[in-house]
């Protein structure tokens, strides 16, 4: 047994970007969850979460839920220390579950020798997002791992790929400070979409992914919309129109609900029109009062990495 300890960064995440609902997500650089872990000779996981009050039993954790699901997978009784660092606020819609089961599970493949590629990690990192919102959605884990831009083709079996993307992108994203829970604004969701709307939206979707990888800024441009999804969770987000009519302005790439709110991502090809936009959406909220957050950044390409050890 390693008696090595390390310390990891998961990247916070974007996911469904517009038309890609469950499927389509992309990491942020420098926001993220950070984790310390070492293997002990006891059995169990031991999680300690400082300044939070998050459950630290493992089996509710969405990190220990993750680590055991690859225990499990391994036939393995190994114990396992950890201290995560929340940076990613939870309810925010950037991906927190995400980025501490990510983050974990990478940090115990890390330390037993590596037995899984990052890809088959997906799967393990998916079972802490189902403790924590209901359902096993991949499109926050998969680019909290992998990095960049991922596409969850298929959920079963599960087939993630990395997009490419031009490497001028810059997101901005604001953060308006009320909680909105992944398993709440998933129950709001219609079950049924007409026909027609469908059309509209595998049309953006399969438009934003080959905009992406021909660079075609105008082509990105046109495709990122979200006809299904972002017109009821809209609700739930204060001065949502306001911040797209910002956007718009700033000739910002495209703009919608981040994950699952509350908040909002614009995609701009310049830093210039980030920092604009960033202060657009920041004036927003503050002529509201609404205490906010914003983060600029490019696409984080690299994924789950280790920091120390
Ligand atoms: N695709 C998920 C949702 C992401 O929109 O509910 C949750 O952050």
């Amino acid at each position: 047994m390693s008696s090595r300890s390390i310390r990891i960064f998961a990247p916070a995440t974007v996911a469904n970007v517009g038309p890609g609902f469950d499927v389509l997500g992309l990491a942020l650089e420098g926001i993220g969850d950070e984790i310390a872990m070492s293997l002990t000779s006891e059995q169990g996981i031991k999680i300690a979460i400082p300044e939070s009050d998050l459950p630290t039993d493992p089996k509710v954790n969405v990190a220990g839920v993750a680590i055991q699901a690859l225990l499990d997978d391994l036939n393995s009784s190994q114990g396992v220390d950890m201290t995560i660092y929340k940076k990613v606020l939870p309810g925010s819609g950037l991906g927190s579950s995400a980025s501490s089961s990510a983050g974990a599970v990478f940090a115990v493949n890390e330390l037993l020798g590596r037995p899984f590629s990052k890809q088959e990690l997906v799967k393990f990192a998916m079972a802490g997002e189902a403790a924590s919102s209901g359902k096993a959605h991949a499109d926050n884990v998969a680019p909290s791992l992998l990095g960049g831009f991922t596409l969850v083709r298929s959920y079963d079996p599960l087939d993630v790929i990395s997009l490419a993307y031009p490497d001028d992108l810059i997101v901005v994203v604001v953060h308006p400070q009320i909680e909105v829970k992944t398993s709440d604004s998933k129950k709001i969701l219609r079950k049924d979409v007409p026909l027609e709307t469908a059309i509209a939206q595998w049309g953006n979707l399969a438009g934003l992914v080959s905009g992406l990888a021909s660079s075609d800024h105008s082509l990105i441009s046109r495709s990122l919309q979200d006809l299904i999804v972002e017109p009821v969770r809209s609700m739930l987000i204060p001065a949502f129109d306001q911040l797209k009519i910002a956007a718009k302005a700033g000739e910002a790439l495209g703009c919608s609900i981040s994950g699952s709110g509350p908040s909002v991502f614009a995609l701009c090809n310049t830093m210039e029109q980030a920092s604009q936009i960033g202060n657009d959406f920041q004036q927003i909220y503050d002529d509201l009062a609404i205490e906010q957050q914003v983060h600029i950044s490019k696409i984080n390409t690299e994924g789950a990495q280790i920091i120390k050890g």
